[in-house]
């Protein structure tokens, strides 16, 4: 049997829960966070196994456990996405989500010990929801499900209850006090931690307590037009232009349509002047982060890019070679954003209210990254358009972006 490795995290995230407990949101948010961070993650859905082999009919007796052949077929598909995942990770994949019920202690020794064979740390995830959240979960995820593309929602409804029935008579919920789990109660009113060891397994548990289901927008912008923008110079501490000042005054207006009461709405800008003119007229205190800060140019800070490709060609060159890598000579790259962004990633998650974040390009790069689930080196090159706002609305799933361009042009 191969060591479990600490350093090179080969880690398997094994779900829990009986159906409509929130697992596969639980794992799409873990794997955007993870893979935002920079780890190779991903899921591997058990249930979308089963709809691309047998097709998406099986009405909920395929899930009776006294179906012995649908019994046998679910077992052969869940092994499978098992073994892909272990395939995958063995690859150079560093964090597997498996995505499934896995609600007997039999189903959950499986996994273990084939995670254990291949030399993978594993964890396990259990999502337990009262059930007012279940039938919610029913209604607004289940009902549009690829299973029930022909059915009326009563008829769907009735359909996936039964199915859970059927899960509910072989349940077992984790209580083995030598395993590694995490379980969430209520999608983080309760965490119950049991055995997690390793950095990343307990950054993972510090994200889980924070996140929730309530849905709330979270608005993007970039600050409005600076002097140095006008100017083409990066970095430094400038006011905003006349234009950007217009900017900072249409904003205000439309978020405040939108949350009439500024005490129920989180504001966050910079501890640059740009951001804190251009939060002014949302009528509360902005939180300012130094966090939030535009990447940091170094010793180019206050330069042209044609200056800097003039002066320093070969450093011009690296940063377009790399952008996600390359560091200003004493200041930051991409990367180094990325990580002091993810205070700010953990404390937008725990926010229940909607949240406008006034910051700068690379800023909102990194953090709408994250909300559509960027890989890292993706993030540096995404356009974020000045005088634009970024809407992103919560889905089941995710978000459904807008961009609201609220306006005076610039050129
Ligand atoms: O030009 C505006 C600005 O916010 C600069 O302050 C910053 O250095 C730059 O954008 C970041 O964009 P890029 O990484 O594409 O140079």
């Amino acid at each position: 049997m191969l060591p479990v490795d600490f350093d090179t995290p080969r880690l398997a995230v094994v779900m829990v829960g009986l159906p409509a407990r929130g697992k596969t949101y639980i794992a799409r948010k873990i794997s955007r966070y993870l893979s935002w961070l920079g780890y190779q993650t991903r899921v591997f859905n058990v249930g979308n196994y089963r709809r691309a082999r047998l097709g998406a009919t099986q009405k909920h007796d395929f899930f009776d456990p006294e179906n012995l052949d649908g019994s046998h077929k679910r077992r052969e598909l869940a092994m499978d996405a098992l073994r892909d995942m272990l395939k995958w990770l063995d690859a150079g994949g560093q964090v597997g989500i498996y995505d499934a019920t896995n609600t007997t202690s039999e189903r959950r020794e499986q996994v273990l010990s084939a995670c254990r064979r291949a030399g993978v740390q594993v964890v396990f995830i259990e999502s337990i929801c009262d059930p007012a959240m279940v039938e919610a979960n029913i209604r607004e995820v289940k009902l549009g499900s690829p299973d029930y593309v022909d059915f009326s929602p009563e008829r769907a409804a009735e359909d996936f209850r039964a199915r859970i029935a059927h899960y509910e008579q072989s349940y077992e919920p984790l209580a083995d006090a030598e395993l590694s789990y995490v379980k969430l109660i209520d999608v983080g009113r309760q965490v119950v931690v049991n055995r997690v060891e390793g950095y990343l397994p307990a950054r993972l548990v510090y994200f889980l307590m924070n996140i929730h289901t309530d849905r709330r927008p979270i608005w993007l912008t970039r600050h409005g037009e600076s002097e140095y923008n006008g100017e083409g110079r990066i970095g430094g501490d400038p006011n905003l232009t006349p234009r950007g000042r217009g900017y900072a005054r249409t904003l205000a207006a439309y978020v405040t349509e939108r949350v009439p009461d500024p005490r129920e709405l989180v504001l966050w800008c910079s501890t640059l002047r740009r951001t804190r003119q251009t939060a002014e007229h949302v009528g509360r205190p902005p939180r300012e982060w130094r966090a939030l800060d535009e990447i940091d140019a170094g010793e180019y800070d206050g330069m042209t890019y044609d200056e800097i490709r003039t002066r320093h060609p070969e450093e011009f060159r690296a940063r377009a070679e790399d952008k996600l890598r390359y560091r200003y000579p004493r200041g930051e790259s991409y990367a180094d954003v990325i990580q002091r962004l993810e205070p700010v990633i953990v404390e937008m998650e725990r926010q229940k209210q909607p949240v406008l974040v006034i910051a700068h390009q690379g800023i909102i790069r990194g953090l709408y990254g994250y909300l559509v689930g960027r890989p890292q080196e993706e993030c540096p090159h995404i356009q974020i358009p000045l005088h634009t706002l970024i809407e992103m609305a919560p889905t089941a799933y995710g978000y459904e972006e807008r961009r609201i361009e609220l306006g005076p042009a610039v050129s």
